[in-house]
Formats: C-alpha cells, structure tokens, sequence
C-alpha cells in the first residue's frame, strides 16, 4: 500500500519534472501550427497534434524509427508529429503546413533506410505526418479487392486477407512490419513477384490529399498521376491515404525451405547455377539467395550461400520442379516444410515456425539497428571465376549480408512503362546490400560504412549500368541530394536516372545528359500536380515545366 503510494508520488514528480523540461523546448512556430489548425471548422481537437510539450512526442516519434542512425540527439527533430484519426486531418495538416511554411514528412511504417518519413536535412522547420491512426483494411467480398489505409502495416493486410479466405493472399514483401504506403509507393517486391509482380502492379485505385489539400480518387486524379505513384517512391506527389488492390490467389498449402551451403560444401557453384534458372523456372517457385560471412565447423570464417524458398504448391510438385530445373540443389523432403500461405509469412521474418499468426495484427515492435542499405540489379550472370573474389570482399565487413531475388515471369512481362518501377525484362535479379550493427560509437559506423561503399564500388562491373540501377524503396543518399537551392530536374538527374531510368530501348539525350523515360515522366507529371514543389525533401521527384528545356 504505501508502497504505491510512494509510486504514485513519484509518478506525478515525474509528470511534473516532464513539463517543466518540455516547456522549456517549447517552440513558438508549433504554436502557430496549433492556431492554424484550430481555425479549420473540420478540426474539433487538436488531440491528434503531438508537440514538443506534450510527452507522448519522443514515444510516438521514436516507435517506429526502424533504423537508429537517425535517432540520434542530433537528429533533427520535428516540431511536431500529427496522427490524423480523419483525412481532413490530412487536409489541414496539408494546408496549415503549406501556410506556414514548414516542410512536412510523410510517415507510414517508418522502414525508409534513409529515414527520410521522420527527419530532414535542412534548416526549415518541419513536421512529421504520421499515418498510424489509418490502417483500416476494408476486403471486398467476392470481388478479390481490398481498400487498404496506407498506415496498415503489411503484417496487418496480409492478416485480413487471409481471414477473408485461406485461397487469398497480397504479393508484397517479406517484412510485416513495413507500411502499406512507403512499400507500395516505391514499387514492393517479395515471394510472389514472379507469378503476380510487384505490390504497385496490383493497384487499382487510390485516395490521395494533394499540395491542394484536395482528396482525390483514381478518377479525379488522371491516369498520369495514378502511374507516378505506382514505383514513383513515396512523399513527391501528395499524401496516399489508401490503396485499392488486387488480391491474388493462393493455394491452401505452399512449401518453404531455407538450405545453407558454405563454400566448402560447394556454395558457390551452386549460386552460379542458381544466377542461370531462378529467373527461369516455374514462376510458382521463388528462391531467394542470401549470401552472409559465418563461422564453419572448425570455427573459421567462411561463406555461407542460403537458399530460402516459397513455393505455390505442395512439396511433392515442388521436388518436382526442382528435379526440373535445379537438380544441383540437392533438395530433399526432408528440408522442407508444408504450411499455410500466412504462415509463411513469420517463417520468412525469422526463419522459425510455430508462432501463432495473431502477432501479425498487432504490430509487434519494430526491430531496431543502426543500418545502411544499397543495391543494384544484375542484367548477366557474374562470371564463376569472379565469385571468388566477391565472397573475400564479403569476408572484409563485419556482418554483412547479400540478398538476391529472382525476377523472371511475371516481372520479365509487365512493360518498363507501365508503372514508375522500370526494371522488368533483361533484369535477372535484384541484389540487396545489407550492413547493421548494434552500437553507436563512431568508429563502429564509419568502418562499416566504408565498407559498404567499397564494395558497391568493387560490384560496379559485374551489375546493371550506364545508368546503374538501383531500387528506389532502398534509399540511398550516396547516390546524390536535391540541391536545396537548384531543385533543377537536371541537377537530380544523377539519382533520378538509377532508380527510373535505364529504360534502354528508349535512352534520349538532353543536353549531353542520358536519362529514361520514367524519370522524365515523374517529373512532368510533379511539374504538373506539385509545381511549387511544396512535397520536397533529399530524393523527392523535381518538377519538370516544360519550358524548362
Ligand atoms: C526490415 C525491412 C524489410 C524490408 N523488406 C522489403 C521487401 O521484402 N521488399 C521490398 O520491396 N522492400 C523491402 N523493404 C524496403 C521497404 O519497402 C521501404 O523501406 C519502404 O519505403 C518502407 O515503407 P514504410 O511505409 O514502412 O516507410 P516510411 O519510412 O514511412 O516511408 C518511406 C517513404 O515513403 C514516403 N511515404 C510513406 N507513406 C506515404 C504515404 N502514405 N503517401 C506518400 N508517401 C509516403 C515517406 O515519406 C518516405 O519517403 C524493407 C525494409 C526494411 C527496413
Ligand atoms: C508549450 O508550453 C508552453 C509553456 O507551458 C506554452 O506557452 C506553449 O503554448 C505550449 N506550446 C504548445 C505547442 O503546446
Ligand atoms: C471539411 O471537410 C469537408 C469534407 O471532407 C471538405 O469538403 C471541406 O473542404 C473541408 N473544409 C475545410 C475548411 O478544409
Ligand atoms: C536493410 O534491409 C533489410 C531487409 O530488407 C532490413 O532488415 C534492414 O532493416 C534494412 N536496413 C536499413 C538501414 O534500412
Ligand atoms: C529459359 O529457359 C528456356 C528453355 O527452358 C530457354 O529457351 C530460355 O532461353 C531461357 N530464358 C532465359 C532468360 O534464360
Ligand atoms: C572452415 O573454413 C576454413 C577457411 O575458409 C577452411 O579452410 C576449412 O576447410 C573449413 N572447414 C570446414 C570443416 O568446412
Ligand atoms: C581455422 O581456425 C583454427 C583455429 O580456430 C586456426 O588454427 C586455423 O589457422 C584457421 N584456418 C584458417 C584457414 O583460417
Ligand atoms: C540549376 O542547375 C542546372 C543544372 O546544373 C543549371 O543548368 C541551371 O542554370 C541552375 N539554375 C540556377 C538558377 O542556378
């Protein structure tokens, strides 16, 4: 008893202490932000506004802020984080900002590497629009579709679905923490591309607030719109508040493996086999290659090259495929498992089974790490007699990993034009860079970081260029900044290029510069919806008016 009482005590002390430090940070211009917003008849409450006085800000900032090398004190913080329960939330957050003058960030699941939805590198103020507080997943009966608020977590919507029905499922990808509107916005790749192509391929409609605070839907916005935010990347044409998509079919049991070979057991032959028919074999098989520094046996560090598979089918028709088209692999019966589409899903974010798939609903916590992401794709296999040498640059990191995914089937038919994601036919795979350490001390980051762009330098030769193509949902400001003071669409050609471009039937020249038509086209369509250039941040997309040429 008294000893909660005690607790008690001490709990108002720190209430108390809490305000005195929190108004102490107390800025004038999230004041200004709060009046402006309590001046649209729309906005009832302001108790979806979190400024630096209230103390909820640093706990709703921080959740879902997967990588920590931009949680640092000296992060760059916004003055405030707005979770709209509504979208006329949205509009006024919209329309309040644009008044101000304040940049805003857009936030879904917060999984960006380069934390571009929840800080910005420059002096104006900003605030961070977080979109936690609309997730609903509303599934169209009958028809396969599904209404999806861009805040729902992809653990969430996979969820629904499969509540729906066990034949249904949502091509995305692997982590069920990822947002809804970050992931599809850039495009979304997973397990199922081969057969349904990305997550932005099955979108249908959408509902966005533009630089108008307009909410508009597949049909108000126009079709050029409607394309640029399918692979565009996220944050550069309004705020996606929902997303209409196809849901595929899946059968009632698939079958995963995950087999490791080190290079002693012949690891490398075998993902030489693997770079000529993963992108070729039965689009229901999708094996992903995950190649990571490990210690063997005899306590040495070697190479180990992992192979992680789903197949839409039961195991007897997958060892079939398999004696098919990738005998070498030895697979046996034994390796693989039998399970429901949905389970599969906690076995691909921890290679384990038997949890129970309710977790996915609750948006269990975000793993966290400080991290650094690139990656490129892989148009010829890489000579066998080069592995070698890329695996000793591998052994170099600490602990990196290398992912790669086939693409193939579905992805080698969709045009490049379709959507804003143009890396379809010729493309074999994609390769993902991955380095992530636990501790923050300076040394610790800066090695792995210079590892990391050496080897992306030392891969030069043997992956996609001129341009070198690179994925937009894998941030990456080496690749070049918008200049704050020029937002010139040539100035972003640079980056602008790796992540549209290379669209190699159709290269044009301006000015001495080669760029795709992807790229050209997001700009045009930006130069059309964002002239003012009010959704800007590091990579946003430049407003190209044409008279510009
Ligand atoms: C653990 C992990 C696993 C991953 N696995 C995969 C994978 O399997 N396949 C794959 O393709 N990618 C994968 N990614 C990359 C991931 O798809 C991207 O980081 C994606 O952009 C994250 O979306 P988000 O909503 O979580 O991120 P956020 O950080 O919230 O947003 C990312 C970008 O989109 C913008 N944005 C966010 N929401 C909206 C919106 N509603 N409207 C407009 N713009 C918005 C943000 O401003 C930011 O620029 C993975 C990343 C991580 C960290
Ligand atoms: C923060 O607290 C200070 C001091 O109590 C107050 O003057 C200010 O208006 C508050 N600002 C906001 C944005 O709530
Ligand atoms: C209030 O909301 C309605 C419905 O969304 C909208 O039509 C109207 O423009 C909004 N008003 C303001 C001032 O934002
Ligand atoms: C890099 O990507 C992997 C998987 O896609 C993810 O687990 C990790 O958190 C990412 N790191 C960063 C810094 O985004
Ligand atoms: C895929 O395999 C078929 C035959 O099985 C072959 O003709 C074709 O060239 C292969 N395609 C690629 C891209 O390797
Ligand atoms: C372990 O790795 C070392 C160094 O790569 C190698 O020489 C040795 O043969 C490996 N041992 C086993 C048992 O694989
Ligand atoms: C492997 O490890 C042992 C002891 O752990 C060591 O003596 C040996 O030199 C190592 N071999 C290689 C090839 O690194
Ligand atoms: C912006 O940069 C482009 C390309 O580098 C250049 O041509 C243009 O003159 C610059 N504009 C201004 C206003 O500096």
């Amino acid at each position: 008893m008294e000893l909660n009482i005690m607790t008690q005590t001490l709990r108002h002390l720190f209430v108390l202490l809490t305000a005195l430090i929190s108004s102490s940070v107390s800025n004038p211009l999230a004041d200004n932000f709060l009046q402006c917003l309590s001046q649209d008849p729309n906005v009832t409450t302001t108790n979806f506004v979190f400024t630096q006085n209230d103390s909820e800000y640093s706990f709703i900032l921080e959740s879902t802020i997967a990588n920590l090398k931009y949680s640092t004190p000296t992060t760059p913080k916004p003055l405030a984080v707005i979770t709209p329960l509504t979208y006329s939330h949205v509009q006024s957050t919209i329309l309040c900002s644009k008044h101000l003058k304040f940049q805003i960030r857009i936030r879904s699941g917060g999984h960006d590497s380069e934390g571009l939805s929840y800080t910005s590198s420059y002096q104006s103020p900003f605030v961070v629009l977080d979109l936690r507080e609309l997730r609903s997943v509303i599934i169209e009966s009958g028809q396969n579709t599904a209404w999806v608020e861009t805040g729902a977590t992809l653990g969430e919507l996979y969820y629904w679905v499969s509540q729906e029905s066990p034949n249904l499922g949502f091509a995305a990808g692997t982590c069920p923490t990822v947002g809804a509107g970050g992931h599809i916005s850039g495009g979304g790749f997973g397990n199922m591309m081969r057969k349904y192509g990305l997550a932005a391929d099955n979108v249908i409609d959408a509902r966005i607030v533009d630089a108008n605070g307009k909410i508009l839907d597949r049909k108000s916005m126009g079709e050029d719109l409607f394309w640029a935010i399918r692979g565009g990347g996220g944050g550069s044409f309004g705020v996606v508040v929902a997303w209409k998509v196809n849901l595929v079919y899946v059968p009632d049991k698939v079958t995963v493996f995950s087999l490791t070979k080190t290079i002693e057991e012949g690891g490398s032959s075998l993902f030489n086999k693997w770079q000529y028919v993963s992108h070729n074999v039965s689009r229901d098989l999708f094996i992903r290659v995950e190649i990571q520094p490990a210690l063997n046996e005899s306590g040495n560090k070697t190479i180990q090259v992992m192979f992680s598979s789903m197949f839409l089918g039961n195991v007897d028709q997958l060892m079939e495929t398999i004696t098919d088209g990738f005998p070498e692999l030895g697979l046996q019966e034994k390796d693989c498992s039998e399970m429901s589409w949905i389970e599969t899903v906690l076995y691909f974010d921890d290679y384990t089974v038997g949890r129970s798939v309710d977790v996915l609903k609750e948006r269990n916590t975000v793993d966290k790490s400080y991290g650094i992401n690139k990656s490129d794709y892989v148009k010829e296999p890489i000579p066998e007699e080069k592995l070698e040498e890329i695996w000793k640059w591998c052994l170099e990191g600490d602990w990196p990993v290398l992912v790669m995914e086939p693409q193939g089937g579905k992805m080698h038919e969709i045009d490049d034009t379709i959507i804003a994601y143009p890396y379809r036919k010729g493309y074999l795979y994609n390769v993902q860079y991955r380095e992530k350490w636990e501790d923050d001390s300076f040394e610790s980051s800066e090695k792995r970081i210079s590892w990391m762009r050496k080897m992306y330098e030392n891969m030069a030769p043997y992956v996609a260029k001129n341009p070198r193509a690179a994925y937009v949902n894998f941030r990456d400001l080496d690749l070049g900044e918008n200049d704050v003071d020029n937002t010139s669409y040539l100035n972003a050609l640079k980056w602008g290029s790796k992540y549209f471009g290379d669209n190699f039937r159709r290269l044009a020249m301006v000015k001495g510069v080669y760029f795709g038509d992807n790229f050209r086209r997001l700009a045009m369509v930006k130069g059309v919806v964002d002239p003012d250039n009010f959704f800007f941040y590091e990579q946003s997309i430049p407003p190209l008016i044409m008279s510009e040429e």
